[in-house]
């Protein structure tokens, strides 16, 4: 009789998204050797059965500066419980590979300190942990295939067992190709009440978001299925002077339902509208019917049980709320699978060719690099029919996106605003790309949109607010200054008797003339009662990049004014760094070490220590996006 092949637990910890597919990715790749496997995310795990487990692999992203993904919070506070001892895992195997950025300073922090952290408590690494690196040409992926192979090699050392036809037997995709993860329920449509799925008012918008987003598999921290309020903008107004080759926003709302508490520095995530007609095309090219009701679930194995959710959606609501059908360059994994499905010999082969090690780099070239869409690369390959509970898997769900608040709910009640990039690109092939959100946000117009009710998300960011004693330091080139808005708003109005303690701003832009964005909001809090006013120990500074022959950054203003940060740093400031740069933290950060150094006349390295200090003790955040 054959041996039951053991089972492989695979752990992951995502922010965006891309951690899980990576761990999704080991485990298929597992399963074609003929290895199950369990997989979950992090906040779904009791790490306390931890010491159960035989072998337990680990893709964990880090963020920001350094953090764990909110997924992961708990799991790694139990771990690093001092009552632990150093045999708490004897006996458990264990790997891992870390997704990051190498433009950042604590580049993989977090898989290294897990990898650290579970030697320490007795656990055994089969390989040596994999880094995936966001800054290499094919994305994390250019680590992850190597690791894989090394991966599957060495647990068939460990134990024969995880593969018992050896680890070079694999399933071929195609046998796979009839078990997709998900199960499409269709309803009859005079079997349910039609009035659940016109969306004519707030309550049944809501209704509907929260049933089509429900149905999702995964997990995404902050992506909670029920919006927390919905949103009507009443301002859209350009920061930037029109045709200077960039396009920033300050876009104002009202609450229309609940008022939320925020604070400044929080988060406001937005589900942004898809085109109406993209999502007409997208429904027509795939042959489906807009009208049919539908549930969409895990597809049942081994149980005769159905686990339909019971209420159904329309099916073109659930894709416009859920599928993000202009979304750019899909995995290669929707590839190999329409290869399946392609009947055309011709785009058979492409497909087949694309998904080969040979095709890797023509893939890319058409796929990342075109940045094409789900819905152009599907017209591309007119022969491929793929059914729906395909769709549903491969396609990217559709995200909502985040912003840093710019406002202060205290000088605006029942308000929030953001500070926007519209973000658009051509090509190599000279065709114009846009950002979804963003665009869609920008061409909103508050006269023309009283009936359009925006879902919204409030939550915490990396930018805790800062009590009125404290003297801050920002550092905010770009729409990094969105924050900083709402610091200064804030701050103004708590210093009702001239006693709040003063703000220094390091603004940065391109040109003054272009993209000096909130230029007399600033200016007007500079002056003498102004909370950024030198005479009260503040200021405000900008670097305009593209004004002279070489580049001034804030850094370099920042240098012109080192007395004044370190009398600030030495009266407890605290500082607070945002951007959409990759390299501006680290290399803000580097001139803060430089400043010091010089001011407190210690060398680099005392000045870094002092740094990481402050950090630790909550003086030092950073907020970055890219
Ligand atoms: P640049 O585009 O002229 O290089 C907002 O994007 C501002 O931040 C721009 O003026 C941009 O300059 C500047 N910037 C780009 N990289 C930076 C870095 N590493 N540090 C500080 N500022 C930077």
């Amino acid at each position: 009789m054959e041996e039951k092949p053991k089972k492989l637990v695979i752990l992951y910890a995502t922010q965006t998204g891309n951690a899980m597919d990576a761990a999704e990715r080991l485990g298929r790749e597992a399963e074609r050797r003929g290895c199950p496997v369990t997989l979950c995310s992090m906040d779904e795990f009791n790490a306390n059965s931890l010491p159960q487990e035989d072998t337990v692999i680990f893709v964990v992203s880090t963020t920001g500066q350094g953090d764990t993904p909110d997924s992961m919070k708990d799991f790694w506070r139990f771990l690093l419980q001092k009552n632990l001892t150093k045999h708490w895992l004897e006996g458990v195997h264990y790997a891992v590979f870390g997704l990051g950025d190498s433009g950042y300073q604590k580049y993989n922090f977090v898989a290294k300190k897990l990898d650290k952290r579970l030697s320490d408590l007795g656990a055994a690494a089969i390989v040596e942990r994999g880094l995936g690196d966001d800054q290499h040409p094919s994305g994390y992926e250019g680590a992850l295939d190597p690791w894989m192979s090394s991966l599957w090699r060495a647990l068939h050392q460990v134990n024969p067992k995880f593969f018992p036809k050896g680890p070079d037997f694999v399933i071929p995709e195609s046998k796979l190709i009839d078990q997709p993860k998900l199960q499409i329920t269709y309803y009859e449509t005079d079997m349910v009440d039609s009035q659940l799925y016109t969306a004519t008012d707030l309550k049944s918008i809501q209704m509907q978001i929260e049933r089509a987003r429900s149905m999702l598999p995964g997990k995404f921290s902050h992506d909670k299925s029920k919006p927390d309020c919905f949103l009507k903008m009443v301002k859209n107004q350009p920061l930037t002077r029109a045709g200077c080759g960039r396009d920033v926003r300050h876009f104002e709302f009202e609450f229309v339902s609940s008022a939320i508490k925020y604070e400044v520095g929080d988060v406001l995530e937005v589900l942004p509208g898809q085109n109406p007609a993209a999502v007409a095309a997208f429904i027509q090219r795939c042959n489906l019917d807009p009208e049919s009701l539908i549930t969409v679930h895990p597809r049942v194995m081994e149980s005769a049980e159905s686990n339909a959710p019971n209420v159904p959606i329309k099916l073109k609501t659930f894709v416009e709320l859920t599928m993000d059908i202009a979304s750019a360059s899909p995995r290669r994994y929707f590839f190999e699978v329409m290869s399946f499905f392609a009947t055309a010999q011709h785009e058979k082969e492409r497909l087949q060719y694309f998904t080969s090690p040979e095709g890797r780099d023509d893939l890319y070239q058409y796929n990342q690099k075109e940045r094409r869409t789900v819905l152009e690369v599907l017209e591309d390959f007119p022969s491929v029919q793929m059914p729906f509970e395909w769709l549903v898997q491969l396609v990217p769900q559709l995200k909502t996106r985040a912003f840093s608040i710019s406002s202060s709910l205290s000088a605006h009640p029942n308000e929030v605003h953001l500070t926007v990039n519209v973000v658009s690109w051509t090509t190599p092939f000279k065709r114009k790309r846009t950002g979804l959100c963003s665009m869609w946000l920008a061409k909103l117009d508050p006269q023309q949109s009283t009936g359009l009710y925006i879902p919204a998300w409030f939550h915490k960011g990396l930018l805790p607010p800062p009590p009125p004693s404290l003297p801050l330091i920002l550092v905010g080139p770009g729409t990094g200054c969105a924050p900083f808005r709402g610091f200064v708003e804030e701050r103004t109005i708590q210093d009702v008797s001239g006693r709040a303690a003063p703000i220094l701003l390091f603004f940065g832009c391109r040109n003054e003339e272009n993209d000096f964005l909130y230029k007399d909001f600033w200016l007007s809090h500079a002056p003498e009662n102004g909370v950024l006013s030198e005479q009260r120990g503040g200021g405000f500074y900008v670097a305009f990049s593209r004004d002279q022959p070489q580049k001034v950054y804030v850094q370099h203003k920042m240098r012109e004014h080192s007395e004044r940060i370190w009398d600030l740093v030495l009266e407890g400031a605290s500082i607070y760094v945002a951007g959409s740069s990759t390299k501006m933290p680290s290399d803000v950060m580097a001139a803060f070490e430089d400043i010091i150094s010089q001011e407190a006349g210690v060398s680099k390295e005392a000045a870094g220590l002092l740094l990481r200090r402050l950090e630790r003790d909550g003086r030092y955040h950073v907020e970055a996006w890219s």
